[in-house]
Formats: structure tokens, C-alpha cells, sequence
């Protein structure tokens, strides 16, 4: 849950929120990174800074006006004087309104390119880490802490940095007007300023605290009452016998809240009190003080210095945040930079071999290749070697677990063997760009992702520069023109998570299409039809047909039949290739493969007798 009060502007205190401190320790932030962000922004900045200053001296005429209207205008009923200072002080204050939106204006400018920047930086690098990376972090958590972070950051180079700034140009030029208009009043000021500011800070952390601790236990009882009124909690509360017990504990948590509620209540009102105590007692200080003080003072120079003493309040409540604003800032930039310093477990080549994709061979071979998981204790592969010549076929069977998929996905370089190494046409994949390894293999998996796009669009993926004709050709060979030719809107509905909703069969049968159109020399089948049933197999299967004609293909199937007439089978146990050769060959030798077809020719016995 993000903490409510980290807004970094205005004069609430804040307190320093441990995960940000541990954050910061784990990972600190050199400051040369921070003004690398700042990079080309510096006449902006310049401007912005002087902008702030010449507010906060604008800021400070007022109270010399005052003066002047109180102590010479008014008495000497001087008309001339009178009307200059009003028009002074009105013409002042729109000067600054002003400044103030100019500021804003800049602040945002420099806040947002450098966001701007940031953003692409970091979505490049994320997007460029492995599988492996995207699969050991929580769904969501990405994506949310991208988003999340990068606004926190952007706030705090538009607001936190600028009310840091107008807040100290504020304070201090308050601070010089004061002494200004009169030393000895200020000395006054400086004695009973600081327990002021002390007091306020603390009832108003105390409020804080009670404020933050309701919010726990509301958020605890809303958890309760969800949990123990949804159909299951329902259901374990009827079946355990536990209603009464719950009843008592949801009793316990009300009765807590009624007694933070009423702490709330009384906290607040206090921190108001106290306030206007204060406020009323500070000038109250500074008349005894004129009065008991040297004669001569004037009444303007006593209105406008309290008039000053009052001002200077806000700024200097915000300025007691900073070390809070700086740790909550310093936290998420070093989080953001942690994102961009994620070194990707699959490197871009720097030099890359181009293989051109019309003229490539396609032979995959592995050599010695062995792959661990990143944290995972032992291999999930082992000395695998292996040569699929172009244009020939390769199938892979094994026991669930047994790295089949894993040693396809090597083939795409989701991930690098730890030892040994892969080969197209005799070129280490290492060497290959993404994009041009991309070209050369195609995928299609039992998990077919669809954007949220238009038919046509999700096509176009593969293609860009596709024609309709072309679309319609591949739709055809893959066995889905039919369907599309039903939808209501043909190539332009809408599919995806919120479109239309295509069955397994359909959406893979898309990616067969998909897969034509980018036309790759080496095709990965993993478990493309194991999820359908044997009708839309069939359909499925006339379309894979269509597809690996002519390429290299490596086909992972649970049913045999898919995977039958390849030129070569191996088997896999444990990462190991424990058999290998032809259906014939592997049937003769009476292994696992052989009871493997036998279990299954009894599974389709079993099937067919049930029906
Ligand atoms: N990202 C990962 N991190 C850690 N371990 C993984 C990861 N992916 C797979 N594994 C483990 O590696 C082993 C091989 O997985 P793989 O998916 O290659 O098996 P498979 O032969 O394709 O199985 P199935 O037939 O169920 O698809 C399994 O023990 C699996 O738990
Ligand atoms: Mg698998």
C-alpha cells in the first residue's frame, strides 16, 4: 500500500519511512548519477532559480508597504504616498501570481524531460532482460513499481525540489527582511520561533501517528469482513464452527477503532488549538516586547514585522521535512537506477554476424550444452548434443520436468547454456542479434499471446509491411479464413484480452498464420496441440503440416502421433538425452520410448472403450 502521506509538498511533517532507509543503504545513490539526470537542463534550471528568488524578494515588499501606509501614509494623510503603496501592493502580488505560474511551468519542463528520458531508459533495459527475469518477479510488480517509481520521481523534480527551494529563498529573505525592519525584535522573534515551530511539529506528528495506526486497523477490519464474507470464508467459518469466535474478534477490532476514532478526533482539535494559541500568542510577544522595549518604534514597523513573523512559519514547517524529502527522494531514484542497472543474463552481441534469413540453411546444433537455472540447485540440462540438418525434423519426448521446453527456448535465446554451445549454420547464437534470431526462428507454443489490437494488427506483428492478400493467404493455409471470415468485422476486430475471445484451437491456429508470415528457416513446436481436443487437433495439425514443410522443425508433443514421422526422436530424462533415433529404430531398441507408445496406444484403447 503507498503510504498516504508522502506527498512532498506543504508543511505536514513527515517521517523518514524505514524501507526507504534500508532501500538506500542496500543501494545508495552517488550524486553525480542525480546530476547526470539534469543533463541539458541547466539553463532551465538557472532560470528556474533566479525565478524563485526574485518571488521570494517580491514576497518580502509587502510588509515595507504596510509600513510606509500605516506609519506616513495614514497619519500624515499623505493621498500620493497612500495610493502608490496600494498599487504597489496589489500590482506585487499579481507580479507574483505570476512568477508563481511561471515557475510551476518551468518546474514541470524539467520535470518531465527528464522523466521523459528516464522512462524510455528504463523500459528499454527491463524489456531487454531475460525470461528468466519477467518469471521470477510477480505479475504486476513491474509494471506497477515502473509506473509507480517513475511518478514518485517525477514529483519530486517538480515539486519537492522546487518547494525545497522556494521554501529556503522564502524563510531567508523573510528572515532578512525581519532583521531589517528591526534587529531587536528579531532577537525577541528568534527566542520564541523555534519552540513554536518544536511544538507544532510534534502534536501535528502525534496526530500523524494516531492518523496512520486508524488507517491499519481500518484496512485490517476491511480485510476481516471481506474475508469472512466471501463465499469461501463462509464456507470455513460454517464448516470449522468458528462464527461465535470470529464474531468476538471483529467485536474486539470495532471496539479498538472507536477508541483510535475518538483519539483522531480529539488529536486533530488539539493540533488546531494549539495553533491558534500559537498564532495568537506570537504577535502578542512581540507588542510586549515593543512596548517594554526602547521607545520609538513605530506602529508600522511593529504590524509589518509580525506580518513577517506570521509569513515565515510555513516555509521554515517545510523545511524541517527536508531530511524526510531527501531520504523519500534518494530512495526512489536509487530504485529507479536499480532498474536501469539490471545487467541482462542474455547480452546483445556487440559485434553481431548477420545471417541473412532468405539464405540461411537452418542446422541447429548443440554441443556439450548444459543449462542451470538461475537459482536452481542442480542442472535442468546436461550434455546435450545434437544436429537437426536443414530442412529435417527433430522431435523431443519426456516426462513432464524432463527440460524439453527449456532446451527449446535455448533455441530463441530466452537463455544461454551455462556450458557448451548452440549453433545456427555454425554461428554461436551468442553472436546473433535478437532481431535478426527473431527472423531465422519461429515460435508457437501452447501459449499464444494476442495483443489488444485488431486481428490485422496482431498479424501485422509478425510482418509489418504485410498485404491483406498476403494475411488472407497464410489465414488460409493455417485453416483459419473460415473464421475470420464469420467475425463480425473480419481483420479489424478486436482481440485480446478485452476482444473477442478466440478458443485455444483458433488462437493457435493465429499463431501459425502469424508464424508463416514471418516465414523462418527454424520452426520450435512446443506442445502446440497437447491443450486441444482431438477434433481441433486435427484442424491444428493440417496447419502445422502446412508450416514445417521445408524447415528445419523441433516438435515437443505429449502425443506420439505428432511427432512419429520425424527424422529424428530423442528422449529426455532428467535433462539427459537417453535415446535417440527414428520411430523405427527407437521401437526395435524396446526403451522408454517404446513403452512410452505402448502406454499411450492402451490410453487411446481405455479412450475409445469409455465412449
Ligand atoms: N524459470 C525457471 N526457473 C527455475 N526452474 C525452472 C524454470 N523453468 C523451468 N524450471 C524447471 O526446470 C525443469 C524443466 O522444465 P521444462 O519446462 O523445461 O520441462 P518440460 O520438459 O518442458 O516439462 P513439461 O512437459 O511439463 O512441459 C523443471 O523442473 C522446472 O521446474
Ligand atoms: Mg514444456
Amino acid at each position: 500500500m503507498p503510504a498516504p502521506d508522502k506527498s512532498p509538498q506543504g508543511v505536514g511533517p513527515r517521517r523518514v519511512d524505514p524501507a526507504d532507509r534500508a532501500q538506500l543503504a542496500e543501494s545508495p545513490v552517488p550524486m553525480y548519477r542525480v546530476a547526470e539526470l539534469m543533463n541539458g537542463q541547466y539553463l532551465r534550471l538557472l532560470v528556474l532559480l533566479a525565478v524563485i528568488t526574485a518571488t521570494a524578494l517580491i514576497g518580502v515588499a509587502n510588509p515595507f508597504l504596510l509600513k510606509a501606509v500605516i506609519d506616513d501614509a495614514l497619519p500624515h494623510d499623505n493621498d500620493r504616498l497612500l495610493v502608490g503603496a496600494v498599487v504597489g501592493m496589489i500590482g506585487l502580488a499579481v507580479i507574483g501570481a505570476v512568477a508563481g505560474v511561471w515557475q510551476t511551468w518551468l518546474a514541470n519542463l524539467i520535470g518531465q524531460a527528464v522523466m521523459h528520458d528516464l522512462r524510455v531508459k528504463v523500459f528499454a533495459n527491463v524489456q531487454r532482460q531475460s525470461m528468466n527475469f519477467f518469471k521470477h518477479t510477480k505479475t504486476g510488480e513491474i509494471q506497477s513499481r515502473l509506473v509507480n517509481d517513475i511518478a514518485g520521481l517525477q514529483t519530486v523534480f517538480t515539486s519537492t525540489a522546487t518547494s525545497i527551494a522556494t521554501n529556503f529563498t522564502t524563510a531567508v529573505a523573510k528572515a532578512v527582511a525581519m532583521v531589517a525592519l528591526d534587529w531587536r525584535l528579531s532577537v525577541v522573534s528568534m527566542i520564541i520561533l523555534p519552540p513554536a515551530f518544536w511544538v507544532t511539529r510534534k502534536v501535528a506528528l502525534l496526530r500523524r501517528d494516531i492518523t496512520a495506526e486508524r488507517q491499519r486497523l481500518l484496512a485490517q477490519m476491511n480485510t476481516e469482513v471481506v474475508e469472512s464474507m466471501g463465499v469461501n470464508g463462509a464456507l470455513l467459518t460454517k464448516t470449522l464452527g468458528i462464527a461465535e469466535e470470529r464474531a468476538e474478534r471483529f467485536s474486539r477490532a470495532s471496539q479498538d477503532l472507536v477508541g483510535l476514532d475518538l483519539r483522531t478526533q480529539l488529536a486533530g482539535r488539539w493540533r488546531m488549538g494549539v495553533m491558534s494559541v500559537l498564532f495568537a500568542a506570537m504577535p502578542a510577544i512581540i507588542y510586549l516586547a515593543a512596548g517594554l522595549g526602547p521607545s520609538g518604534m513605530t506602529l508600522g514597523t511593529v504590524v509589518a514585522f509580525t506580518t513577517l513573523q506570521t509569513q515565515i512559519f510555513r516555509p521554515v514547517m517545510g523545511l524541517l521535512n527536508i531530511g524526510v524529502d531527501w531520504v523519500a527522494s534518494l530512495a526512489l531514484m536509487s530504485r529507479v537506477f536499480g532498474y536501469l542497472d539490471l545487467v541482462p543474463e542474455v547480452a546483445e552481441p556487440s559485434e553481431p554476424i548477420y545471417l541473412d534469413p532468405k539464405q540461411a540453411r537452418g542446422e541447429v546444433r548443440f554441443t556439450k550444452v548444459g543449462y542451470r537455472y538461475p537459482d536452481a540447485e542442480t542442472n535442468v540440462l546436461t550434455d546435450i548434443n545434437l544436429v537437426v540438418s536443414p530442412g529435417r525434423s527433430l522431435g523431443i519426448v519426456g516426462a513432464t520436468g524432463s527440460g524439453k521446453s527449456t532446451l527449446a527456448s535455448m533455441i530463441s535465446r530466452l537463455c544461454d547454456p551455462i556450458t557448451g554451445e548452440i549453433t545456427i549454420d555454425g554461428i554461436d547464437l551468442r553472436r546473433i542479434a535478437s532481431t535478426n534470431l527473431a527472423e531465422l526462428v519461429g515460435v508457437v507454443s501452447q501459449e499464444t499471446w494476442l495483443g489488444h489490437d485488431t486481428l490485422r494488427n496482431n498479424l501485422l506483428m509478425a510482418k509489418p509491411d504485410a498485404s491483406d492478400e498476403e494475411l488472407w493467404r497464410v489465414l488460409r493455409v493455417a485453416r483459419m479464413d473460415q473464421v475470420v471470415t464469420e467475425l463480425p468485422e473480419g481483420l479489424d476486430t478486436m482481440v485480446g484480452a478485452r476482444g473477442h475471445r478466440f478458443s485455444g484451437g483458433e488462437r493457435q491456429r493465429v499463431a501459425v498464420a502469424r508464424t508463416l508470415l514471418r516465414n523462418p528457416r527454424i520452426l520450435v513446436l512446443d506442445e502446440a496441440t497437447s491443450a486441444l481436443d482431438s477434433g481441433t487437433e486435427r484442424d491444428v495439425q493440417a496447419a502445422l503440416d502446412e508450416l514445417v514443410t521445408g524447415r528445419t522443425t523441433i516438435t515437443i508433443a505429449h502425443r506420439l502421433s505428432a511427432i512419429r514421422h520425424a527424422d529424428e526422436i530423442i528422449v529426455m530424462v532428467h535433462g539427459r538425452i537417453v535415446e535417440r533415433g527414428d520411430h523405427q529404430q527407437l521401437m526395435a531398441v524396446g526403451g522408454i520410448y517404446r513403452e512410452l507408445v505402448d502406454a499411450g496406444s492402451r490410453d487411446v484403447v481405455r479412450r475409445q472403450s469409455h465412449q
